[in-house]
């Protein structure tokens, strides 16, 4: 069964609670990981989580996600917008793929706009909170 999913966090993530509240809540990484493993157990996958500041550690955990994953759920944070290692990392790693992100990025400044992983998901789920990584669960798992 294809259930396993790699969620990668990208770089700030980590410092969500020292984030702006009115943007991100009161969310801290933690308590956004424990609401997906929720969701993905309700759902009938398996979460795996890792997180980095480090574009170079990024791109090597998703050339090892075959390894262990059957998809993956990706928030590079702001790498999003500029990073253009991650759309080519994302195909080494030959998986179904979602992004998705906390707030609304077409709707922010305009350098949010951009996306470097739009050709290589399968779909993308912006500005719906931490319910955003249900819908993009449910989204990937079609895809698995
Ligand atoms: C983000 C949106 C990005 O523009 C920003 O740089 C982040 C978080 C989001 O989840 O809303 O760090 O990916």
């Amino acid at each position: 069964m294809r259930n396993r999913v790699a969620v990668m966090h990208g770089v700030n993530l980590d410092a969500l609670d020292r984030r702006p509240s009115e943007v991100y809540g009161d969310l801290s990484l933690d308590k956004l990981e424990r609401e997906v493993s929720h969701f993905a157990r309700d759902l009938g996958l398996e979460a795996r989580f890792f997180q980095s500041n480090h574009e170079g550690e990024f791109v090597e955990e998703l050339h090892r996600s075959a390894d262990y994953a059957d998809g993956l759920l990706l928030n590079p944070g702001a790498w999003t917008h500029y990073a253009w290692a991650l759309c080519d990392a994302v195909e080494v790693a030959g998986l179904p793929a979602v992004e998705v992100h906390l707030s609304d990025i077409e709707r922010r400044e305009e350098w949010r706009r951009t996306s470097v992983l739009a050709d290589v998901v399968v779909a993308r789920v912006s500005g719906e909170g931490v319910a955003g990584y249900r819908t993009a669960l449910e989204r990937l798992k079609e895809a698995m």
